[in-house]
């Protein structure tokens, strides 16, 4: 199906049921909130601002208010665990399995962002939750964090663009949305006490950007606090950037709510904008006794009074200690998402389940998200007709990765792996031999028999697939056997887990003719064998259906668009957080001296070379741009170029614009991205494309002003494929 046609039918399925995301502040709402605050007991007010069971918060019965039900996110709404952690048997709780957030981000398609949070929004209500916990905009700052696979982008301009379309899809649906994890959270090992130290300047262009779009251009209902300090102080009670930032100068009207254990102290949870007290580990600690008592009817109700905004709130507004006028605002956010997502004076849609629509989403997503990094002499797409027998080698090849992951797991209804996808694909016309190649277990080493048995097939093959890559775990079935894309865990290295590299290079050698497709969260260290390979794909996390998309990207039933949302540096030492600043710190403070300089902003500033830019992904047609124009309009400066598709398949490029400033005060990185458009073109084709930069596009923030500064002087409009394809260039005195 062409992208055309996709959108237009998904937007016909999801018109059943959308709403237009309300907003959150209107006068008739606020009259009815201070009517309802007004007619509560200080103890039902309390009651309200922290959790009654694993994943939902109090309501008040006796005047119509429900309780929340929140559910991960980011990437397809978490398998039902009850109220306590234990999952629960028997339900229909088998969904839609979308490609997580970086495969999302390598998309550069906002209408596919859209549709994305659509779904979510949509199995949401089917499923009766209220709050999706999603998306998740932390900037990928290095390679190795753990959670990198359910975040978006390096680069703050994309990662915005990206969560507006998701979090517009989930609340036209009727469900809030909550992006997380506000802010700097940007490792797992220690991300419960590491305290984040970076300047002011990196905070508000790199860290902050994406939750800001979500905030004043996504309306997004609510936010959820990190888990690591800021500047001494907790995130999900700091007064910096709850109080000051996001409440203050962005005006977010919404609710806040920690992360799953994320309150350390009443007082400053309550004085800094925390409204919603999640999971604290009080309740970690005493889940197996109020399992035990569950079973037993006998449930201990107290534990959720030990939570910080309980039983302690309730004594601090007691003595005086906090204004009761503090406890109303947070209700007044809470109730606020209650009315406009219609869980009060009003009906939910019903949404929907596990439907070919959605299939077709999570479908679309990993067929525009797969990434094309090299194809020496033309060795991708494979022509069924030439090729009669493949070897499609590597674990990944067979592995499902839903339930992996830590909190974003989903239980799938189904999930295509790639050698399903190649198998369905190809039917009886070709002959395929899986090799397994290497083993996915704790401490595994090369197994030579396991790489004799691949180099075998890949010999009598005419072409080898090779899947590998990260995985997220071991064993799924238990919760702390994480490895490398995992919650809690940050990768120990860039290297290849299990000694792939050793099969790689053998494979390489019995066969030329062999492809390489990475799978994961990013980046991995390929510089053992990269020269040798003629054709590598970036796969990611690709969802339910990323074996079909894959399938199909390699026998060029679809046209690879996309396009790496992250550098992918050489060696782990050349990554800007690891270079120039600290990756997990010392004494439990992280310095981020790598500053403003993270992913491309640096390699591209300090000509380091990486293995992949930022920016990058290949297509089976080329592309020609010309006519490139700038001007001005007003505070704007328009964009134009022609791009044409000079090939004979269809296939779509992603138009990037990137802003130097050729003299600048403070040191600027040599570029930023401001626009993109993904333009869709047939063979032949040629479309005029236009992309508006704003004035914002032009400042940056300066650390001793305290501001954001436009300098006047001449800037320079990059305009290209890749951050390291520039195209064409212009100057412009502003
Ligand atoms: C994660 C959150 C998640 C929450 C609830 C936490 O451990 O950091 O992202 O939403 O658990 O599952």
């Amino acid at each position: 199906m062409t992208t055309k046609k996709y959108l237009i039918c998904a937007a016909l399925l999801f018109s059943t049921g959308a709403v237009q995301a309300q907003a959150l502040y209107n006068p008739a709402t606020e009259a009815k909130i201070t009517t309802l605050i007004g007619k509560m007991t200080l103890e039902e007010k309390i009651g309200m601002l922290h959790a009654n069971s694993s994943f939902t918060s109090t309501g008040v019965k006796r005047l119509g208010i429900p309780e929340i039900t929140t559910s991960d996110g980011p990437h397809g709404v978490r398998p039902e665990h009850g109220r306590d952690w234990t999952l629960d048997e028997g339900v229909d709780d088998a969904g839609t399995y979308l490609p997580t957030g970086n495969a999302l981000a390598a998309t550069w398609n906002t209408q596919l962002g859209y549709a994305y949070g659509s779904v979510l929004g949509s199995e949401a209500n089917y499923r009766g939750k209220d709050i999706i916990l999603g998306p998740g905009v932390n900037i990928i700052r290095s390679p190795l964090n753990g959670r990198n696979f359910e975040y978006l982008s390096e680069d703050p301009f994309l990662s915005g663009r990206m969560a507006i379309g998701y979090i517009k899809g989930v609340q036209d649906q009727g469900v809030s949305a909550c992006v997380k994890h506000y802010a700097a959270n940007n490792e797992e090992t220690d991300r419960g006490t590491v305290d984040v130290q970076m300047s002011e300047r990196a905070l508000r262009e790199i860290y902050l950007p994406a939750f800001k779009a979500a905030v004043t251009e996504g309306h997004v209902h609510s936010v959820m606090g990190s888990y690591n300090k800021f500047r001494g102080q907790y995130a999900t009670h700091n007064k910096y950037l709850m109080n000051d930032i996001l409440k203050g100068q962005w005006g977010f009207q919404g609710l806040v709510m920690s992360d799953w254990g994320s309150v350390h102290d009443t007082k400053e949870a309550l004085l800094n904008g925390t409204d919603l007290e999640m999971g604290t580990d009080l309740m970690l600690m005493y889940s197996s006794v109020s399992q035990t008592d569950a079973a037993k009817g006998t449930q201990d109700k107290n534990i959720y009074d030990r939570f910080f905004l309980a039983d302690s709130a309730l004594t601090m507004v007691k003595n005086g200690t906090v204004p009761v006028s503090v406890i109303d605002e947070k209700l007044r956010r809470i109730l606020r998402v209650m009315y406009s997502t219609k869980m009060i004076d009003g009906k939910r849609a019903k949404g929907s389940y596990n439907t070919k629509a959605h299939q077709l989403t999570a479908l679309k997503v990993a067929e525009e998200a797969i990434v094309l990094l090299k194809n020496e002499n033309h060795l991708l797409p494979l022509k069924k007709a030439a090729v009669k027998s493949i070897a499609v080698i590597g674990q990944n090849a067979t592995r499902e990765n839903s339930m992996g992951g830590g909190s974003s797991q989903v239980k799938a209804k189904y999930e295509i792996t790639p050698l399903q996808g190649l198998t369905s694909l190809l039917g009886k016309q070709t002959t395929i031999a899986y090799a397994q190649g290497y083993t996915i277990a704790r401490g595994q080493k090369a197994d030579q028999r396991l790489i004799d048995e691949a180099v075998a097939a890949a010999k009598s093959a005419d072409a080898a697939i090779i899947f590998c890559g990260w995985t997220h775990g071991y064993d799924y079935a238990k919760w702390d056997d994480n490895a490398y894309d995992a919650e809690g865990v940050d990768k120990p290295s860039l290297e290849m887990p299990f000694r792939q590299d050793k099969l790689i290079k053998a494979v390489l050698k019995a066969n030329p003719k062999t492809i390489i497709v990475l799978m994961g969260g990013g980046p991995i260290d390929v510089s053992e064998w990269i020269d040798d390979a003629p054709a590598v794909i970036e796969g990611w996390y690709p969802g339910m259906e990323g074996g079909n998309a894959l399938a199909k990207v390699i026998y060029g039933e679809v046209n690879p668009s996309g396009k790496l949302p992250m550098t992918f540096p050489r060696k782990l030492n050349d990554s800007p957080a690891h270079k120039l600043g600290e990756f997990l710190g010392t004494n439990g403070i992280v310095k981020y001296n790598d500053d403003i300089f993270v992913g491309y902003r640096y390699f591209d500033t300090y000509k380091v070379k990486p293995q992949f830019a930022f920016g990058h992904g290949l297509s089976y047609t080329t592309f020609g741009y010309s006519e490139m124009a700038v001007t001005k309009a007003g505070k704007n400066v328009i964009v134009k170029v022609r791009v044409k598709n000079n090939g004979s398949r269809a296939g779509a490029e992603v138009v990037q614009v990137y802003v130097n400033q050729n003299k600048s005060e403070l040191k600027r990185p040599e570029k930023e991205l401001k626009s993109f458009k993904k333009v869709f073109l047939k063979p032949g084709e040629s479309k005029m494309v236009e992309l508006s930069l704003d004035e914002d596009s032009f400042k940056y923030f300066h650390e001793t002003r305290n501001e954001w500064v436009h300098e006047a002087g001449r800037y320079t409009i990059l305009l290209g494929a890749a951050s390291d394809d520039i195209r064409g260039s212009r100057s412009i005195d502003l």
